[in-house]
């Protein structure tokens, strides 16, 4: 399923001893934020009663969209456009296609949507686990509105659902009075830990993926990295991580050989980043995708500054199969290529890239999945949220809030004006204008 291959060795005992009591306190509930371990649980968060619930919603919605929009920002929006991103083809014309808003301010980003949105159908889904964030609430007045005149009141319950929390906020408030249909964000999963709820299932599940085989991979590994205790694939991770970091690697960039694997990265950076990076503390993640960035990225990789590790996330084989012809000419002079898959050129790539940047002194780690479906995604979700909680412990933070989250917000509604921000507005408006 997902194998773990350090290519540069490191020996680290009082940080091993640190890492394992991590996990211990991880799966006994014994360290700091606790009470936001219901990821953990695969079965409490992705039951197979939700699954049917989600399965019978699609097939009831199915054909009224060719677009879904998913409004959501952060760990309401990343660990689904991750998946379907790393399982959908590169070139997609299937319906219906899943369309991201909720995520930014631009208003340019806003009109186009609206626009596209007047010569399509579609229907929306908004996540939103406090119902308050500013970006998400933004789009969906727009989207609603838009679905509204479309389609007419009645028309659009149908086509929007939310997805909050179970009592509190204003989504949950509209969701209520509008009757649109909802599903609840547990009360202990926070948001970059809630891919495998219906956060990430139900727009998964829209683009035409297997949910339960998703969920499955997840609790596959969860039995994995359960049973097997002390040194098992997760604590490895850990380990590795924080054994750079106390040596001076502070940066981590994660690169791929596939670029399906795009927003897996930028998933991977939010949890990692915004569970780590505490009390000036934290490994700084990045990423790359190869061989595109070797062409950019990869001069710094080789010969900047040492202060970067390296994880790479590869997908042993391919789905699907692409040979080079051979040609008699050979004018391009590739013929000692003819006849090998694409796959097998890139694993090269990737053999030599390795070797390459461990002698240019870059530490090294691979993620090896055995190939892009479900059931290994969901493990690989799972891999990741499990190890960076031990990691997270193991520097010596909480892994499950975000209290940096708030200082931009803060300023943001003082210079808006917001109500209860008047001493705040005057204070930083001041400094604006100095
Ligand atoms: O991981 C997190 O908790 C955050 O990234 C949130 O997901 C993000 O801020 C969006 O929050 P909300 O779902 O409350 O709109």
């Amino acid at each position: 399923m997902i194998k773990l291959i350090e290519h540069t060795p490191y020996r680290n005992e009082i940080l091993q001893k640190q890492t394992v009591r991590s996990y211990y306190d991880l799966i006994s509930s014994k360290g700091e934020g606790s009470e936001w371990l219901g990821w953990m649980d695969v079965n409490n968060i992705a039951p197979p009663s939700l699954i049917n619930e989600i399965e019978n919603l699609i097939q009831t919605m199915s054909g009224i969209a060719d677009y879904i929009v998913v409004a959501g920002i952060g760990g309401s929006y990343l660990g689904a456009k991750a998946v379907i991103e790393a399982l959908s083809t590169s070139f997609p014309s299937k319906k219906p296609q899943i369309i991201y808003a909720g995520h930014n301010l631009s208003e340019d980003y806003h009109a186009d949507l609206l626009a596209f949105l007047n010569n399509v159908d579609y229907s929306l889904i908004v996540i939103s686990k406090s119902g308050t964030t500013t970006e998400t609430s933004v789009s969906f007045r727009l989207l609603q509105k838009h679905c509204e005149k479309k389609y007419g009141i009645r028309s659009s319950q149908k086509r929007i659902i939310c997805i909050t929390d179970k009592t509190k906020g204003a989504l949950k408030l509209l969701a209520d009075k509008k009757g649109y249909k909802s599903f609840v964000i547990p009360d202990d999963v926070g948001g970059r830990y809630s891919v495998l709820s219906p956060v990430g299932l139900l727009p998964i599940g829209m683009a035409g993926f297997n949910i339960k085989e998703l969920v499955q991979g997840a609790i596959e590994m969860s039995k994995i990295l359960n049973q097997q205790k002390e040194y098992n694939i997760a604590v490895r991770y850990a380990l590795f991580r924080n054994d750079m970091l106390n040596n001076g690697y502070m940066v981590e960039v994660m690169t791929a050989f596939e670029p399906k694997m795009f927003y897996l990265i930028e998933w991977w950076k939010q949890l990692f980043g915004e569970s780590e990076g505490k009390n000036h503390k934290g490994i700084f993640p990045a990423g790359a995708i190869y061989t595109t960035d070797l062409h950019s990225m990869g001069q710094y990789m080789q010969e900047g500054q040492r202060i970067v590790f390296e994880t790479v996330l590869s997908i042993a084989h391919a789905n699907d199969t692409c040979i080079i012809p051979h040609d008699p000419d050979n004018y391009d002079a590739l013929n000692y290529i003819a006849g090998k898959r694409i796959s097998n050129i890139n694993t090269q790539a990737k053999n030599g890239t390795i070797l390459a940047h461990q002698d240019g002194g870059v530490p090294v780690i691979e993620i090896e999945m055995d190939c892009l479906n479900e059931k290994n995604l969901g493990a690989l979700i799972y891999f990741f949220e499990f190890s960076c909680a031990i990691s997270g412990y193991t520097l010596g933070i909480n892994p499950f809030n975000q209290p940096g989250v708030e200082a931009y917000k803060k300023n943001m509604f003082a210079l808006l004006k917001k109500e209860g921000y008047e001493k705040e507005y005057e204070i930083l408006q001041k400094r604006i204008n100095k």
